[in-house]
């Protein structure tokens, strides 16, 4: 399928805790106050079926949920997302901002749970029609960091612990070494200023909007 997409598509991922929401509303506000119309979403979630799939997922006394489920939830939250929104709004020309994306589930479900990663592709192209971002930014910081500036209680996923976290983050690592032109790694260590200065700087440079 082809989408005749003509505005951008930039995501942010990461481990939990790692300050990419912070990053995505920081970048959502300097587009739309460049003149450039964006829209920012979230995942899983950012529609009324994809947010309802959220509550299963992500609910602490949904324990016997099993590995495989969560991933076709995930992807089944994704599908519905790209499709009511995602690539509506890119074929309207806005540019779409997302938490978190297919790069997630490869992350969690592969690195973090043990699903073998090539499956995890099948069925991200599948909930998305093969639609890739531009560009994607991973906010790298570690575990114990996150785990340092999180102020709310674990959802299921986090209840993983840090080793869970490890994983998850050595995964989107070799991830980026292997689409080094689409995911950028961005140190998460400095000030909310800083991090979101290298952002611009890099949307900038590869002229990704406007
Ligand atoms: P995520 O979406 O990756 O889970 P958030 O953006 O919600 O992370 O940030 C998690 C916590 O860390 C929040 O309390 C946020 O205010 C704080 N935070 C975000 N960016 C930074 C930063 N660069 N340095 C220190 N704390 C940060
Ligand atoms: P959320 O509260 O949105 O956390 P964060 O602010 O860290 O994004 O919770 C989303 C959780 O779902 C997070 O632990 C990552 C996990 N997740 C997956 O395991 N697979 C996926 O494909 C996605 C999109 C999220």
């Amino acid at each position: 399928m082809s989408i005749s997409r003509k505005g951008s598509f930039i995501t942010f991922e990461g481990i939990d805790g790692c300050g990419k929401s912070t990053q995505a509303k920081l970048l959502l506000e300097y587009l739309n106050s460049n003149g450039t119309n964006a829209i920012l979403v979230r995942e899983p979630g950012g529609t009324r079926i994809s947010e309802e799939i959220r509550q299963v997922l992500l609910n602490t006394d949904r324990r016997e949920l099993t590995h495989r489920t969560e991933a076709l939830l995930m992807t089944a939250s994704r599908a519905q997302l790209t499709d009511e929104i995602i690539i509506p709004n890119l074929e309207d020309g806005k540019t779409v901002i997302a938490d978190r994306y297919i790069d997630s589930t490869v992350a969690y479900q592969g690195g973090g749970r043990g699903i073998e990663i090539a499956w995890l592709h099948e069925l991200n192209q599948f909930a998305t029609d093969r639609l890739l971002p531009n560009i994607t930014f991973f906010v790298d910081i570690l575990p114990e960091e996150a785990s340092r500036r999180k102020d709310f209680e674990s959802d299921r996923i986090e209840e993983g612990g840090l080793d869970l976290q490890y994983r998850v983050r050595d995964t989107y690592l070799s991830l980026a070494e292997k689409e080094p032109n689409r995911i950028i790694v961005i140190d998460g260590y400095g000030s909310e200023a800083e991090i979101h200065q290298k952002i611009i700087e890099e949307i900038n440079r590869r002229n990704i909007v406007g």
